[in-house]
């Protein structure tokens, strides 16, 4: 059957990146829940670990393989013989399977961390890929750091991997470093120049790290510039500042599909109750502030948006709650918070006020508000004269 060909495939990495990061850590049973999660949120790809870096790696990724079936699964492997063996073990029972190669291309990394010489990178790269591809018919490959790398010597190593037989070609921005307008360039760059990745329907992929903040915008300029398949994180969890978040991508492409034109098949009713889970298994969940799945994303305290909230929600929110599995729109109530808001609770609570008595209870509560962080339902019934309760 033909690709649709506005179809972003979610590559899901929090059990890899996002697990290789301080507090994330997870036992197999954790990765098995979080792995059911992915699989109901609707994942295309499953990146379950790193088969060589340890044991219980390897036996997360051969119990994932056993009880997911949905979602391709895959298994990281460095450009080496035994990696690739090792990845390609530990899918064995997959219904579809993986093996993502990786090997640095830029010089900084070729010099320092893997002391090669640039033709030495282009034959591992070459033989790294042909050995995964006898092992696996679907291959991804990686050239790490691929942002600060010679844009000559990329296009080479890219070619050489998909002659190869690489399926899939990833251009990892690993330390967050490009900007949303480089990133594309780079993509749009790559696809001219490489009339393979279009003539035989490679799928160009995103993997972005924030370091700048910037993970999830250049993980959209990327997508805007041709990659049908981006790699993140639920809560946006990973090495250092982390990678590009699920929940952003997809309500970014969900809410802004007459600027992007592409779409995900993630069910993004799941985008909450994922998150939550995965806050569940780690050490921190997402920040208040987090967009989608934060504590305050749908939440409003001033006054001016209370009230326009009450008028009408589209004033403020851009999306609703529901769409995204959180529960309700919440009008916090403190001290920048207006009368409107305070007789809406008030109406929830059972108490119907006129015109005076809101005056009244409302001096009362902005006092309060002054002093105390978090107004309570308690606090306000508090508030309230003798008469009024008992009414
Ligand atoms: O950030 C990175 O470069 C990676 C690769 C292994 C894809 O995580
Ligand atoms: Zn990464």
């Amino acid at each position: 059957m033909a690709r649709d060909p506005n179809h972003v495939l979610i590559f899901d990495t929090t059990l890899r990146d996002g697990e290789q990061s301080p507090g994330c850590s997870m036992t197999t049973q954790e990765k098995l829940s979080m792995a059911h999660a992915l699989e109901d949120l609707g994942v295309d790809i499953l990146e379950a670990g790193f088969a060589m870096a340890s044991e219980g790696d390897f036996a997360a990724i051969a119990t994932i393989t056993q009880a997911i079936r949905k979602p391709r699964i895959c298994s990281l492997a460095r450009a080496k013989r035994e990696d690739i063996d090792m990845a390609a073990r530990s899918l064995e029972h997959a219904d579809r399977a993986r093996i993502h190669v990786f090997l640095a291309s830029s010089d900084l990394h070729l010099e320092y961390k893997l002391k090669m010489t640039r033709q030495q990178a282009l034959d591992q790269a070459a033989e790294s890929v042909r050995q995964a591809r006898s092992l696996c018919d679907d291959v991804e490959f990686s050239p790490e750091d691929a942002t600060r790398s010679d844009r000559d010597f990329l296009v080479e190593i890219v070619r050489v991997a998909i002659e190869a037989g690489a399926t899939t070609i990833n251009m990892p921005d690993t330390v967050g470093y490009t900007t949303p307008e480089e990133y594309g360039k780079m993509f749009r760059e790559v696809r001219e120049r490489i009339p393979a990745v279009d003539a035989q329907g490679i799928i160009l992929s995103s993997h972005c790290h924030d370091d700048l903040g910037l993970a999830v915008a250049n993980s959209l300029a990327a997508v805007s510039a041709g990659a049908r398949q981006v790699e993140c994180t639920v809560n946006g969890i990973g090495e250092r500042a982390g990678n590009a978040s699920v929940e952003e991508i997809a309500a970014a492409l969900f809410v802004r599909a007459d600027h992007y034109h592409a779409h995900t098949s993630l069910n993004l009713k799941k985008l909450y109750p994922t998150s939550q889970t995965l806050g569940q298994l780690i050490t921190f969940g997402p920040s208040p502030n987090k967009a989608i799945v934060g504590a305050n994303a749908f939440a409003h305290e001033s006054g001016i948006h209370q009230h326009g909230m009450l008028a009408n929600p589209l004033c403020y929110e851009i999306m609703t709650p529901e769409s995204v599995g959180a529960s309700k729109t919440q009008l916090v109530l403190g001290k920048h918070s207006g009368r409107a808001a305070l007789r809406n609770r008030l109406e929830q609570l059972g108490y119907t006020v006129d015109r005076e008595e809101l005056q009244q209870i409302y001096y009362r509560f902005v006092a309060l508000a002054d002093r105390k962080k978090n107004i309570y339902d308690q606090d306000l019934i508090g508030l309230l004269p003798q008469q009024i309760r008992d009414r």
